[in-house]
């Protein structure tokens, strides 16, 4: 077992979950992060880890908005739907059920991708907090893009910069109403059909490098996604698709990954720079599982 570390600045210690990336905390109660010096150790320490999990945490829905709000900014979920009412900065993700009706969203997070993107502004950390965690299955799957860009051979480096990768909110919706029907699932929470005044933003082209840079540290990374990939710039077709379809298959496989495989009262935080993420499957039909999830604005 690694040891785990601890620097004079940081006021908990970490161990590695894995050699590609991740780190736990044991034995820290994040309601104790006060001190603007240890919101800044723990910043760094996310950003190195690339995720951190402090286990066996016991908070209520707004101890967990306090914690959001001594880290950052909180940013409001999109699907308002699933908000919660006295905590909107909390929206829950979930298969229960309650008189009938879902309390949370069971189909989030399909597809690789990073939650960077945001709205308004750029979303730099997630938060999830593990409520109720299936027995099995259920994991939430990371790759590093930092290690996935670092192994790329020179030649590949070099064919990669100055591309730049082209999302589109409408490619991602149709391909998760696509995935869901795939699999059958009708009981999901996707409107069939996009609300007229969402249109001119479905269609709007978000477009980066995909060699980027992550400005808090410099650290070159790949900066794609599957879901909302509508290609590259120069080919927004199915060959352009096909090219980043390829590179995120290569870059999420096995050497740049990490899957979380939850327990009861873990408090994931992640940066959005440098990580790829996706949900893991569980059965629906058999467990439960119930996560609050949470976002911070990025400071640039
Ligand atoms: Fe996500």
């Amino acid at each position: 077992m690694t040891a785990a570390t601890k620097t004079p600045e940081t006021p908990f210690a970490t161990t590695p979950l894995s050699p590609v990336l991740g780190a736990e905390v044991v034995g820290y109660d994040v309601r104790d992060l006060k001190d603007p010096r240890d919101v800044e150790a723990l910043k760094l320490c996310v950003r190195d880890a690339q995720v951190l999990c402090f286990r066996d945490q016991n908070l209520t829905a707004a101890e967990m908005v306090t914690f959001l709000r001594t880290i950052g900014e909180p940013q409001y979920h999109v699907m308002r739907k699933f908000l919660m009412p006295e905590t909107p900065e909390i929206y829950v993700l979930s298969n229960v059920k309650e008189d009938g009706k879902p309390v949370g969203n069971a189909y989030e997070g399909m597809g690789w991708h990073t939650d960077l993107k945001g709205q308004d502004k750029r979303t730099a950390f997630t938060v999830l907090y593990g409520r109720e965690i299936p027995e099995t299955g259920g994991a939430t799957c990371f790759a590093s893009m930092y290690r996935a860009y670092e192994a790329l051979p020179a030649e590949k480096r070099k064919e990669l910069d100055g591309l730049q990768f082209v999302y589109t909110y409408e490619t991602q919706y149709n391909n998760r109403l696509k995935m869901l029907a795939e699999k059958g699932i009708t009981d999901h929470s996707y409107p069939t059909e996009l609300r007229p005044e969402q249109v001119e933003y479905a269609k709007r082209r978000h477009i980066n490098p995909i060699v980027d840079v992550n400005p808090y540290n410099g650290r070159k990374w790949l900066h794609m996604a599957t879901g909302g990939c509508a290609g590259i710039v120069g080919k927004e077709n199915e060959e352009g698709v096909q090219f980043v379809l390829d590179l995120s298959d290569w870059a999420t496989s096995a050497p740049f990954r990490y899957d979380h495989a939850w327990r009861k009262n873990d408090l994931l935080i992640w940066d959005n720079y440098g990580l790829f993420h996706v949900a893991g499957e569980y059965d629906k039909t058999k467990h439960r599982r119930l996560i609050w999830r949470g976002s911070i604005a990025d400071e640039r």
